[in-house]
């Protein structure tokens, strides 16, 4: 496939005004998507865990203007309140996205978002925030072709999804989605994310993810930056190499649930890809010492336990705790126990595998 297949050619109805409600979650990186090529290509190959529980719930009222206008006519809600500083995000996002939706300019669109975790949270909400207006777009295009089918459907907003920030692309569908072409995975492609294709041991079905948030504060250093600064990297080519050699890895372990070998990536892919921060030019820190206390005491505890609790870290300071759902309860006394006293305000979110966007 090429983005040319998502250009639509003709519409077969019209629709003048509307009203679509998408609740769609945010997802946590095993093998991490850092870096990319122009029009949100990624540098290399990634795969994640979609959750269930951290989320964004946007609606779309849509009514067609009259004439189609020069400019993009929309206004923006966050939490029942307008808001100014989220408005160039989607502004760029209408921009890229155009092409594929050529009725954008055509209607006044009032978008309202909210997120199920707080605010300032340090989760990144732009994941679960544009897959939910991508899909919500989607659906006025299925109004106006209503003869598309469904996997087109989904396909098509983790294409547009993409467009707005890479990893919303993987939110779209659960439980396990792949986004990045990669020679040992059928079907994956640079242009969206499929779910991961091969048998997956029923330990990783319903795998847990305890958020601890160690520093609400805003980034240092966005995202794109981040993914800009590894251009002219030292050690990009290895780092890129390395996700495609992990995917070929994870491919075994995810059907035979060895999970000794999971937690062996997934820490290496996290603790990697601050080091990939820590020697970019300008170099940044997005890890705490808090961070650090959390990731040791995960360490000594699972050595002592015989569990299999491990840690990712996505883009910031907060630590994602991993775990097979049989281990629970242990790990949970564990986090109540040990780990919650370096959280900021004490606050952490007990999240899951989940299944994806739902339609409300
Ligand atoms: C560290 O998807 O936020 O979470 O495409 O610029 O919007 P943009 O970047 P974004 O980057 C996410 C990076 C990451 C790793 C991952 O989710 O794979």
């Amino acid at each position: 496939m090429t983005d040319k297949d998502f250009i639509p050619s003709t519409y077969t109805t019209d629709k003048t005004e509307g009203k679509v409600t998408y609740k769609s979650p945010s997802n946590i990186a095993l093998v991490k998507y850092w870096g990319k090529k122009e029009h949100q290509i990624p540098a290399n190959p990634s795969i994640s865990f979609t959750l269930d529980i951290c989320a964004t719930t946007t609606t779309v009222s849509y009514k067609k203007l009259k004439n189609k206008a020069s400019d993009f006519s929309f206004e923006l809600l966050f939490e029942g309140k307008p808001k100014e500083d989220f408005k160039p995000k989607i502004s760029t996002f209408l921009k890229r996205t155009e092409p594929y939706l050529p009725f954008l300019k055509a209607y006044h669109f009032t978008i309202e978002t909210s997120n199920s975790f707080p605010h300032s949270s340090g989760i990144a909400s732009s994941a679960s925030g544009m897959s939910a207006l991508a899909l919500c777009l989607m659906e006025l295009e299925r109004e106006l072709n209503p003869n598309m089918d469904s996997d087109f459907f989904k396909r098509k907003a983790s294409f547009l999804a993409r467009l707005g920030s890479g990893s919303a692309c993987r939110s779209i569908k659960g439980d396990l989605m792949q986004w990045g072409a990669h020679k040992d995975t059928l079907n994956s492609s640079d242009l969206f994310a499929i779910k991961y294709p091969y048998k997956v041991h029923p330990v990783f079905k319903n795998y847990q993810d305890t958020i601890l948030l160690v520093d609400k504060g805003s980034k240092q250093v966005s995202s794109s930056l981040g993914h800009n600064l590894m251009h002219d990297h030292p050690f990009a080519e290895q780092r890129f190499d390395q996700a495609h050699k992990n995917l070929t890895k994870l491919k075994r372990i995810f059907e035979e649930g060895n999970l000794l070998e999971f937690i062996k990536i997934v820490e290496s892919e996290a603790l990697t890809l601050h080091a990939m921060m820590m020697t970019s030019m300008p170099y940044f820190i997005l890890i705490k010492p808090n961070t650090l206390e959390i990731i040791n005491k995960i360490w000594d505890f699972r050595a002592s336990s015989n569990t299999h609790v491990s840690f990712t870290l996505d883009a910031g300071a907060n630590v994602h705790v991993l775990y097979p759902e049989n281990e629970k309860e242990k790990v949970y006394q564990f986090i109540s126990n040990e780990l919650v006293a370096y959280c900021e305000n004490g606050q952490y979110i007990c999240d899951q595998i989940g299944k994806g966007a739902k339609k409300l």
